[in-house]
């Protein structure tokens, strides 16, 4: 048997298992038998996603004066996806098998298996039918009657919603190429093959950003961005090594693009992609300008002429990048003979900054405890837990979170008015004054 891949499921089991027992992910509609593809956050994980998006938001617009936000509507019109191309070739190739009726991305199984002779499924032979493109956009209807004319697509990227919002925001905020525009906001594909937890859904989150440029400046742009997007990882903590760069070959572009490059991440169940950037040239803006008949083209006035602006877009996935922290982050050591789950999150990241435990249920010590906490809150997010059970077993409950810090408040507290700081990575402790315990965890969550 191949152990390393056993050992990776395994892995991504213990993963998943962890996420549903501590309130990061649960299947959506979970009482209901679940959707196939589609997930809730649960308590700590709208605040790990939250704080993934926001570390995003940050360094892609509020640490920058070239680029700004948008919250465009996830409902648009569909002349949109016309003229973007989606509506005639966002599509997969489909096959199903008609023994077992199961259905399967044809690249997928060829990527798989180097054929299509059997079904990956139920193993017969010859019983795959020959692949037909399927669109991936969800449908619904405006309006009371389900008719043509009232047809609009949940949005598959949110990047539609920046060209077409181009000339608002350009013009609004007085912006002149190189400028770009960000975006985090759902997004929905009918996917034929999801899967892998959050790694492939129907409904998920995106943060795009579209950087529009002078044409001439496309290849510094390209690599300029592609460098930021690096160093974004990094600076949250990613172990570099698992990640790669995978340009994309003349025949695995999109529809829109002239040069593309996926970020891949060494995840559990494989390299995988989590990040496209990629060159769409004029494509899109001039598409607009066809299909709207409104001019979407720049006027520079201090170099005297008129161009359709380039872009370069950098598009990740929050869903899957957030995965991919928490992949990063999962690990097990053994301490005293016990296995101890730690999740090493980036302390930006982490849902819960710093989780305060009293020694005990005595009302002085909870009272100071408590004293404790509530100078804590603006910190972040933090948790106050006077469960019983030794201090041990709360502080392994905290490290399966990825809690930072633990401050313990005991006996000694009451008369020497310390605490104890307990770290999770080094599980190391040092005793601090209450009157700077502040100052202190909030230099080290810096
Ligand atoms: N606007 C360009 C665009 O949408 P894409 O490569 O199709 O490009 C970009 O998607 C990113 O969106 C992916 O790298 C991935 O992180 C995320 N993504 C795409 N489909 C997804 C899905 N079904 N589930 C989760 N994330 C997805």
């Amino acid at each position: 048997m191949d152990t390393r891949k056993s050992a990776d499921k395994d892995r991504m089991q213990d993963i998943v298992s962890l996420c549903k027992r501590r309130g990061y992910i649960f299947p959506s509609s979970e009482i209901y038998g679940g959707v196939n593809a589609v997930f809730d956050y649960g308590p700590l994980g709208v605040e790990f996603k939250n704080n993934v998006k926001r570390a995003w938001w940050d360094a892609m617009t509020r640490q920058r004066d070239d680029v700004v936000g948008l919250d465009a509507s996830i409902i648009m019109a569909r002349r949109v996806w016309q003229a973007s191309g989606h509506e005639e070739v966002f599509t997969d190739p489909l096959v199903d098998c008609t023994n077992c009726k199961a259905r399967f991305r044809a690249d997928h199984v060829i990527e798989d298996q180097g054929n299509l002779d059997t079904c990956p499924n139920c193993g017969a032979k010859g019983t795959l039918t020959e692949p037909r493109r399927f669109n991936l956009m969800f449908k619904t209807y405006m309006g009371p009657v389900e008719e043509d004319a009232g047809l609009v697509y949940l949005r598959p990227e949110t990047a539609q919603g920046i060209y077409v919002n181009f000339l608002n925001v350009q013009s609004s905020m007085r912006k002149r190429p190189p400028f770009g525009i960000a975006q985090i906001g759902k997004a929905f594909r009918n996917e034929i093959s999801p899967g892998n937890f959050t790694y492939r859904m129907r409904e998920f989150e995106q943060m795009e950003l579209q950087y529009f440029i002078p044409p001439e400046q496309e290849e510094r742009w390209y690599d300029y961005w592609k460098e930021q997007r690096r160093q974004w990882y990094l600076d949250l903590g990613m172990t570099e090594s698992h990640l790669s760069w995978h340009p994309h070959g003349a025949d695995e572009l999109a529809h829109y693009a002239r040069a593309a490059v996926d970020v891949y991440y060494e995840f559990p169940f494989g390299s995988k992609e989590i990040e496209g950037i990629h060159d769409r040239t004029d494509y899109d803006l001039r598409r607009h300008t066809e299909f709207s008949g409104k001019d979407l083209s720049y006027y520079d006035d201090i170099e005297k002429r008129r161009y359709i602006p380039y872009v370069i877009e950098t598009s990740v996935g929050a869903d899957r990048s957030a995965l991919a922290f928490l992949c990063d982050a999962y690990d097990e050591e053994v301490v005293k003979e016990e296995t101890r789950v730690v999740l090493r999150l980036h302390k930006r990241l982490a849902p819960v900054k710093v989780a305060v435990m009293p020694l005990s249920k005595k009302d002085e010590l909870q009272a100071l405890a408590h004293q404790v906490h509530d100078s804590l809150r603006p910190l972040g997010l933090t948790q106050y837990d006077d469960t019983g059970g030794s201090i041990g077993k709360r502080y392994r409950r905290q490290d399966e979170i990825g809690t930072p810090y633990c401050v313990t408040v005991d006996f000694d507290s009451l008369e020497n008015k310390k605490v104890t700081i307990r770290d999770r990575d080094t599980m190391e402790q040092r005793f601090v004054h209450i009157a700077e315990l502040r100052d202190v965890l909030a230099a080290d969550l810096a």
